[in-house]
């Protein structure tokens, strides 16, 4: 007898007996810039060349002689707990996004867990590339729901400085370090916390984008190029393409599984990655420009820590209303691709 996938399916089972609450959020980029200008300098590449292609103008980096993914996962970590008002020995789960952690094994969840004497959570990262924050916020809901956890700090957090080969102008220009994080705790209402969520993945198209550790990991028809090892590789105009395809399917599907429409939520807040992709997924559903933000001009595209900076942006500017849903929409390397709709 077949399985049927519960994947998207509304309302999930059992009918919840709670609800989930963001209680606060916080997030943190390094000071350094780096700015079109200082890729100038570096690289045959202009600002009007990366402005217009992308959007970005700036983006943050870290020091990594002293500095790492852990280091800013954990200052978000921080902000964010100051920002619920809770001690770290409230949280029961700590959950960091990322594929860019110092070492495997120690997680960068247990790292920081253990730094800011957080010693009743558990903790592990998630690997979804771009999609990470959105499947870890899943993850951490459904558990919150189901009772398997009470208080849980979600964390997105990219130190893609550290993966990097500057001297390739048509990846380098593209990417930031930036961390954020949300705290979610069980609610006594079952109505709000995510009302919808659905989470795919295609791993036949995983060349599309990757970090190859050994030459044996390099797929063949990328064998004649050059290939540094430990650094991001990306064919941009596929990822293009599935990109702008899939932002709209994922946002429609979300819409109408849960019968909103852009009027009704207060923000949609996608994964940044080109000014473009965005601006093609909002023209297609015809979402006004104020319910999508866009910070890619200041960070360019920090992977997993892009939808928890813009979601801590957002609330601390108060643009996440109160009783309003809210969605959040990313995709990325894998290939994944992820939404998660929220009841304030
Ligand atoms: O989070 C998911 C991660 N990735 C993405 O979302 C990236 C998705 N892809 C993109 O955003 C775009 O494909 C890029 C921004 C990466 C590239 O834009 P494009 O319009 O697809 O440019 P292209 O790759 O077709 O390159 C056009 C030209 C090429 O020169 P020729 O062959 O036409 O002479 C490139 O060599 O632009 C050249 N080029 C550059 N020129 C100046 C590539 N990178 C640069 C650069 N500066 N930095």
């Amino acid at each position: 007898m077949s399985v049927p996938s519960t994947n998207g399916m509304l309302p999930p089972p059992p009918t919840p007996t709670r609800g989930v609450r963001i209680l606060g959020t916080g997030s943190f980029v390094p000071d350094r810039r780096l700015t079109n200008a200082d890729f100038e300098r570096m690289l045959d590449t202009s600002d009007e060349w990366i402005v217009q292609r992308t959007g970005i103008r700036e983006r943050r980096v870290l020091d990594l002689r002293t500095e790492g993914c852990s280091t800013i996962a954990q200052r978000a970590l921080e902000r964010a707990l100051e920002s619920s008002g809770l001690k770290p020995t409230d949280l029961d789960l700590v959950v960091v996004a990322t594929v860019t952690m110092e070492m495997t094994c120690p997680s960068v969840a247990c790292r920081i867990a253990g730094a800011i004497g957080a010693t009743n959570a558990a903790a592990f990262d998630l690997g979804a590339a771009c999609s990470g924050f959105v499947y870890a916020l899943n993850v951490a809901e459904s558990m919150v729901r189901m009772g398997r956890a009470r208080t849980v700090a979600v964390i997105g957090a990219e130190a893609m400085s550290s993966i990097l080969d500057y001297t390739d102008r048509a990846v380098s220009i593209l990417f930031g370090d930036a961390a954020g994080c949300a705290i979610i705790q069980a609610d006594p209402d079952p109505r709000v916390g995510c009302i919808y969520q659905h989470m795919g993945a295609d791993g036949s198209g995983w060349q599309a984008l990757y970090i190859p550790r050994r030459e044996s990991d390099v797929p063949a028809e990328d064998a004649a190029n050059p290939i540094r090892l430990g650094c991001l590789r990306m064919n941009g105009k596929e990822v293009f393409r599935f990109a702008v395809t899939k932002f709209k399917d994922v946002m429609e599907d979300a819409f109408a599984k849960t019968g909103l429409t852009p009027n009704d939520v207060s923000q949609v807040i996608c994964h940044q990655s080109n000014v473009r992709i965005i601006d093609a997924a909002r023209e297609k559903l015809n979402i006004d420009p104020s319910k999508i933000y866009v910070n890619i001009d200041r960070y360019g595209n920090s992977s997993a820590g892009s939808v928890p900076l813009c979601l801590d942006e957002l609330w601390r500017a108060g643009k996440i209303t109160p009783g309003k849903p809210f969605m959040l929409v990313a995709f990325g390397g894998g290939l994944t691709w992820a939404s998660s709709v929220w009841q304030t």
